[in-house]
């Protein structure tokens, strides 16, 4: 039975492929507006409800092995982050 600590629309792989294809349609925005608030090589960026991680991924290209992401999750979300293949903590 889901409780009020699940995501809302769930964590099951018709929401990852959900996820996947509004990932595919916005990225070029939002890689925009990434670059237009300074987000570049070296940078460290917080993705506060990184879910399964697509946009943590695209942001760990960017800022690269001399940046940082952290990816934060809420502890309900067990399961998620299989694009970043590390546990929620
Ligand atoms: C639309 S999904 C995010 C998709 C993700 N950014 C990506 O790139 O695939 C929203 C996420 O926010 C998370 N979330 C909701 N409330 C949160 C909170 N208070 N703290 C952290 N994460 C939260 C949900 O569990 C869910 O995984």
């Amino acid at each position: 039975m889901p409780s009020d600590r699940d995501y809302v629309l769930g964590t099951h792989d018709e929401e990852l492929a959900r996820l996947g294809l509004q990932h595919r349609v916005w990225r070029p925005v939002v890689l925009d507006c990434w670059q237009r608030a300074g987000i570049t090589v070296g940078k460290r960026v917080l993705d506060v409800g990184a879910g399964p991680g697509y946009a943590a991924v695209d942001l760990a290209e960017i800022v690269g092995p001399t940046g940082e992401v952290v990816a934060l999750e809420r502890p309900g979300a067990a399961g998620w982050f299989p694009l970043l293949a590390i546990p929620p903590c």
